[in-house]
């Protein structure tokens, strides 16, 4: 019995001691390496692959894993992460079982994915890219850390910097789109707007950069597929967003599910150790995505989970996500001489570095504030911007006759609004799945202003007499469905249709064969076009959709997106004209799934079509080559001029900074908000180079009648490319230099780069 307590003091004495040693010390960035390494000598090996183990709490977003008894599997210091956690309550005891009954209390750290808001939900990140607004993205990520945070989240698993090609990806959703430039620039203002300038403070959360890489070039779009593309074209299309977020400070990168050119992308060292380690010398952690450790063998590139563990290791990657597989390989691995204790040392002091990074040395509980949590979540100016970043992020494709915005005193008095997507309650509609801090299915619908919700209202103040009228509930649309339609629109002199994907296509596992709007709602839009009432269509969409009928026959068309929690409001906004809309299209939207991938920047053919149906030319027999509307696009309810396209010189040395200045003029009677776009082409390469590249754009607002200079200045970085021997360079010759507000209605110039 004495044995027995002696023994336990001990053992308490002996965990103060190394908790004093560990906690006593405030983190500062000169001793992390220090503290690390006294940390890591105290480690057994165990311990230390417990660190790399990621666990998922309760919520799954892969294939399905076992959840039994993770308090003792925290307590016998075999988890070092535990990911998609959403209940406050037990975020704090699983830490204080981490802190105060291991041996040697170390954090835990929760990550979480905060793709489009935590608590406040925003447009989906394709839409956000719409705005081109980077201050705008900045502070809708600076308001999701403040909630995730203050919800005890330390890390999120975004931003997605995926370019895609590819509509039918179900994951375009979730990035900026198709341009590597503008994937770019909103990696970085993601990164700023996540981890601020201290990834300690209270209010920050690391970024995860995703997924490392080329994901978005899966093959048909199909979700997990296989990727292979050339290494040029992996550094010229894909890399950039990466080194940008690499650049702005990423504190981690995830893996990426497919494999690249034959290596799953987690056991991929050139990727992971040559290029993100060594030629960008970043210093991060890296995570797998969920199992992808696993999920090597599966692609037969591994034959067990101890050469997954050794390849995976080997090739630069730290933590495991969800399969466990360092946890039955690991071992295995080192025992037989596949990975060094040396490697998994490096591995382990990356996730302590990133834990002290984080401040949880500091204070394990700095995250877990319970008034904090209560003062901070779903703060009402939070909503303010939601709302400003939805009205922001819509596109309007088509305006006939200038049939919107809708205002006082207009000839139209009945306004019928229809669709399925007029007032909906679906799961998850005018969102998307990955709104996973609300919790999966059980979530505050209400909490969604749906359209009809606040548009009835603002119509009925400018004087119109609205009827609501849901057809196709559960998207699914029968024949009373469309006989309902037309009689609400027989009784309304204009009709606002409101159509698109469910919120629950939107995301992860959602690609698809067929663009068209889905579930038979174009037939919805012919029924009710027989009337030949005037219409407006409201799409909300997570991917470019084709819809050729509509493009046809309705007046006005309108890309609202998936718009998140306010979008009822912003809506109400946008078709009243209070918010003008300033929203451009960051991907193409295709005439036909058969067009596809199609996309602005592609490579000149040898025989490139000048017109519709020119033969012996690249081009197709039954459709047009062209977009059916292009990158870059979007109308505002004024318009816009471009005159007096100027370079300074014909000629630049390289080195010399090219400075371009265009004078953009508001034509129309309304002041308004312009993407002024600027693109080169370099016409004598060593390689073939893309017919246009987006190199910068400014986002001004004019009243009407007012003009403005706006100018570039493109560097000789911004004229280099990575050429067929992967050398990165500007080659002298000719460029044309385009500017406008679309990447086709551009005014040109040009001008020589000489030695
Ligand atoms: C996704 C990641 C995500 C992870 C955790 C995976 O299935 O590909 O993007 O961060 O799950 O939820």
């Amino acid at each position: 019995m004495t044995k027995k307590i002696v023994r336990h003091t001990v053992a308490l004495l002996l965990l103060m001691l190394s908790f004093s040693n560990i906690y006593a010390q405030k983190t500062t960035v000169q001793n992390i390496d220090s503290r690390v390494e006294a940390l890591l000598a105290k480690m057994t090996l165990d311990e230390k692959i417990g660190q790399l183990n990621q666990v998922p709490g309760d919520i799954s977003t892969g294939t399905d894993v076992s959840k039994d008894d993770l308090l003792s599997r925290i307590r016998s210091a075999k988890i070092g992460s535990v990911l998609s956690h959403t209940n406050f309550q037990n975020k704090i005891t699983m830490q204080r079982v981490a802190v105060n009954e291991t041996r040697l209390g170390i954090p835990l750290v929760f990550g979480f994915d905060v793709i489009h808001g935590y608590k406040t939900i925003f447009p989906i990140p394709l839409a956000q890219a719409a705005s081109w607004d980077m201050g705008l993205i900045e502070r809708i990520e600076r308001i999701a850390a403040e909630e995730a945070s203050a919800d005890g989240q330390n890390w999120t698993f975004a931003p997605m910097v995926d370019v895609t090609h590819d509509p039918r990806w179900g994951r375009i959703m979730e990035g900026a789109g198709e341009d590597t430039y503008l994937n770019s620039r909103v990696a970085e203002a993601r990164v700023r707007g996540f981890q601020g300038d201290d990834l300690a403070a209270k209010n920050t959360v690391a970024a995860c950069t995703k997924h490392f890489a080329a994901y978005g070039f899966v093959e048909a779009g199909k979700e997990y597929n296989t990727v292979d593309m050339s290494e040029q074209r992996l550094r010229e299309t894909v890399l950039p967003p990466f080194k940008a977020a690499a650049d702005a400070g990423s504190a981690t990168f995830m893996n990426a599910f497919n494999v690249l050119n034959g290596v799953p992308a987690s056991m991929d060292k050139n990727l992971i150790t040559n290029i993100l380690r060594g030629e960008w010398a970043w210093k991060g952690m890296v995570v797998s995505d969920w199992n992808s450790f696993g999920e090597t063998i599966v692609h037969g590139a591994a034959e067990n989970e101890s050469d997954a563990s050794a390849k995976c290791l080997a090739a630069g990657s730290d933590m495991d996500m969800a399969g466990g597989t360092f946890q039955k390989g690991l071992k295995k691995a080192l025992e037989s001489g596949r990975v060094t204790q040396a490697q998994i040392d490096e591995a382990v002091r990356r996730v302590l570095r990133f834990k002290f990074s984080l401040g949880l040395f500091d204070d394990p509980f700095r995250y877990l504030n319970q008034k904090r949590h209560d003062e901070t979540l779903e703060k009402p100016e939070f909503r303010a911007v939601a709302r400003e970043a939805a009205a922001k992020s819509m596109v309007l494709l088509k305006n006939d006759g200038g049939l919107l915005p809708l205002t006082e005193g207009s000839r139209f008095k009945k306004i019928a609004i229809i669709g399925p997507y007029a007032d909906s309650k679906g799961n998850k509609d005018y969102m998307s799945f990955w709104t996973l801090g609300l919790g999966v299915r059980d979530y505050d619908s209400t909490k969604v202003v749906r359209p009809a919700q606040a548009l009835k209202p603002a119509l009925e103040k400018l004087g119109y007499e609205v009827k609501v009228t849901e057809i196709c509930l559960d998207a699914t649309c029968t024949e009373k469905d469309y006989s309902v339609a037309i009689n609400a629109a027989r009784e309304a002199d204009i009709v606002i249709a409101c159509v698109g994907e469910r919120g629950i296509d939107c995301g992860e596992n959602r690609s698809v064969t067929n663009l068209e709007l889905p579930r038979e709602q174009e037939r919805i839009l012919s029924i009710i076009g027989r009337l030949s009432k005037p219409t407006v269509m409201v799409l909300f969409n997570s991917r470019p959709l084709v819809f050729d009928w509509a493009n046809q026959n309705i007046p006005a068309i309108l890309v609202a997106w998936q718009p998140g929690f306010e979008t009822g409001n912003a809506l109400a906004d946008v078709l009243t004209g209070k918010v003008n809309p300033s929203g451009k299209l960051p991907v193409t939207f295709p005439r036909s799934l058969g067009q596809v991938p199609i996309y602005y920047n592609h490579l000149s053919t040898g025989r490139p079509q000048q017109y519709p149906g020119e033969v012996w030319t690249s081009g197709y027999l039954d459709a047009p080559t062209t977009p059916a509307y292009p990158f870059g696009f979007g109308l505002s309810y004024t318009t816009f001029s471009y005159s007096n396209l100027k370079l300074a010189k014909s000629q630049y040395k390289m080195g010399e900074t090219v400075e371009v200045s265009i004078t953009v003029t508001n034509t129309g009677g309304l002041a308004g908000e312009e993407v002024v776009q600027c693109y080169t082409r370099d016409l004598t390469a060593d390689i073939s180079r893309p017919v246009k590249e987006l190199k910068a754009f400014e986002k001004i607002k004019l009243n009407a009648g007012e003009s403005r200079v706006v100018n570039f200045r493109l560097t000789e970085k911004d004229l280099s490319y990575w050429n067929h021997e992967l050398k990165w360079k500007a080659d002298p010759g000719k460029f044309k230099v385009f500017v406008g507000g679309n990447s086709v209605d551009v005014k040109e110039g040009e001008f020589e780069l000489v030695r």
